[in-house]
């Protein structure tokens, strides 16, 4: 096993790989399965330890975790414990009024039917996918701890909460016991917000922080520099990201960047995921990958990880979008 390099995820004695794999799209009954096991096998031969789901990741929802489950039962068995596996409830699951938000009833089902997808008797992390504002957040982290004392979880986490919520979730995960390991936001050099609250918040409550969509969804790439092809995210209906979000303005600063990336000797999506890494904060990001060829060349961004000054202001000039 290759060594991709680690980071403790905040102040706990977990390690993440500096780069996980992400299962949200790519994994599903919709796309090639060969290329989804070829990409799980590079991924773990070289470090890649960490493994991102969530109850609806593929289309249909589900299959990812499905899919993920085979694989691991024949190739991967005698890994388990080499291997950090999380999932997430909160999005839209089922139908009625307990397949969506942040129920005790909905995370318990959830994690449950995950479990039974993937064959597994527990995952490394279960996280409240979304804050909720229907539910009270003591409900919510309650099922969280509970989950941990079962032993159907080794640790908890929570995404895209907004700041007086993270510290609420905090303090509540530390009251039940059950501390909070992560938290789960969005980080690319087109969407910084973090910076300013997840963050810092983080880091006062020794929570550590995992990014997810380094790449803008694919934005951050060479991939629409020429229009949008027909094999991309944003071709395809099911695609989360838009026709619409590939912008001429997206396009204009996308351009400036490959030149960027260009003048390192990186291509743009080697230097967006590098740039996200410049921060020890940031404990990993999470990239997805549609082909094997993608993996391996953003595997690539570690090695080179150090930023002057004047790349990280040029950079920074063609931050928001
Ligand atoms: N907590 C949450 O709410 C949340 C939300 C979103 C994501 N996530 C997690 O974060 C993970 C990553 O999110 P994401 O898939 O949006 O990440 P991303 O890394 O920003 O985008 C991935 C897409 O970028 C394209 N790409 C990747 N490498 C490329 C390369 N070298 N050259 C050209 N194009 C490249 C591919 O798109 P094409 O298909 O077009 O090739 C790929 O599917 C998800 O799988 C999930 O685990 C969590």
């Amino acid at each position: 096993m290759d060594n991709v390099g680690y980071r403790f995820c905040g102040r706990s004695g977990l390690k993440l790989p500096r780069i996980s794999l992400g299962l949200w799209h790519n994994f599903g009954d919709v796309d090639n399965k060969e290329e989804a096991v070829r990409m799980l096998h590079y991924a773990f031969d070289h470090g890649i330890t960490h493994f991102d789901l969530a109850n609806n990741y593929g289309t249909p929802y589900g299959s990812a975790e499905t899919n993920f489950g085979k694989i691991l039962k024949k190739d991967f068995a005698s890994h388990r414990d080499e291997m950090l596996i999380s999932t997430k409830a909160g999005h839209d699951m089922w139908p009625g009024p307990y397949g969506n938000g942040g129920s005790r009833k909905y995370l318990i089902a959830s994690l449950h039917q995950s479990l039974k997808r993937m064959g597994l008797d527990y995952v490394d992390i279960f996280y409240s996918h979304r804050y909720d504002p229907e539910t009270p957040i003591e409900e919510t982290m309650g099922a969280l701890s509970d989950m941990v004392r079962q032993g159907k979880a080794l640790y908890v986490g929570i995404s895209k909460y907004p700041e007086d919520k993270a510290r609420e979730a905090y303090r509540l995960l530390r009251e039940n016991g059950t501390p909070c390991l992560i938290h789960q936001g969005r980080y690319n050099i087109f969407n910084r917000s973090i910076e300013h609250d997840t963050l810092p918040l983080a880091a006062e409550n020794g929570v550590g922080f995992i990014g997810f969509s380094p790449l803008a969804q694919g934005l951050l790439s060479d991939k629409y520099l020429n229009g949008i092809p027909d094999d991309s995210r944003a071709a395809h209906s099911y695609g989360f990201l838009k026709r619409e979000e590939v912008t001429p303005d997206v396009i204009k600063k996308v351009r400036k960047l490959t030149d960027i990336a260009a003048r390192r000797g990186q291509t743009l999506a080697q230097m967006a995921l590098a740039w996200c890494l410049r921060l020890e904060e940031v404990n990993s990001v999470i990239v997805g990958t549609s082909s094997l060829k993608q993996l391996q060349s953003n595997l690539d961004a570690l090695e080179k990880p150090s930023f002057t000054d004047e790349e990280l202001w040029l950079i920074g000039e063609q931050g928001a979008v």
